[in-house]
């Protein structure tokens, strides 16, 4: 792995909402950029074809490490025919949780509509090798209500979004703590 995770991704993301105004979006200009940033009103398109999806924070230090990495594998998209996308969490609450996301960064494979987590150390070769080795056909895919494209978890987006505002009031001091940390 390349550093931990960062914390629970919910409690995160309310934290950092709580915090929003101050902190700086680290991220490369979007021209040069070939990893395709997904939304609630846009996420169905990776149902379709092969994808990678990488859930982050701006904020987290784990999800920055694997950074340059993500571009590189998105700038070799085409040759390695897929496409690489990113949810970023602040923004995305009911997609977060409609992939069950507790820990950041966290990334998934998908293809024709079926959802694997990779749980690989997030560098370019180990991507390239997970699609050209078609090495996500040894992981279990994400199915029932546990998928993120099944009926079930449009309940649990919502679901998620309530609790997490429930959270912020609840975990006053833990995100003290990793507010300290994050300065
Ligand atoms: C999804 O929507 C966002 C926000 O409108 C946009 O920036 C992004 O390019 C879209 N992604 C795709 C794959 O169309």
């Amino acid at each position: 792995m390349t550093g931990g995770f960062c914390v629970p991704v919910l409690l995160a993301a309310w934290l950092a909402a709580a915090a929003a105004e101050g902190l700086e979006q680290a991220a490369l200009p979007a021209e040069e950029s070939r990893v395709q940033p997904m939304t609630a009103s846009n996420w169905t398109l990776v149902m379709e074809g092969e994808w990678m999806l990488k859930f982050y924070a701006p904020w987290c230090p784990s999800c920055q490490q694997t950074d340059s990495e993500w571009e590189t594998f998105a700038k070799n998209g085409e040759t390695l025919q897929i496409s690489v996308g990113k949810v970023d969490v602040i923004q995305e609450p009911g997609l977060s949780g409609r992939f069950f996301v507790t820990t950041l960064p966290a990334f998934f494979h998908a293809k024709d509509g079926i959802f694997r987590r990779y749980r690989g150390p997030g560098i370019y070769e180990d991507l390239q090798n997970y699609i050209l080795e078609k090495k996500w056909q040894s992981v279990e895919p994400l199915t029932g209500w546990k998928s993120p494209a099944s009926l079930t978890m449009s309940g649990m987006a919502g679901l998620f979004s309530i609790s997490g505002k429930i959270w912020v009031s609840t975990y006053k001091q833990l995100y003290l703590k990793i507010y300290i940390f994050k300065e």
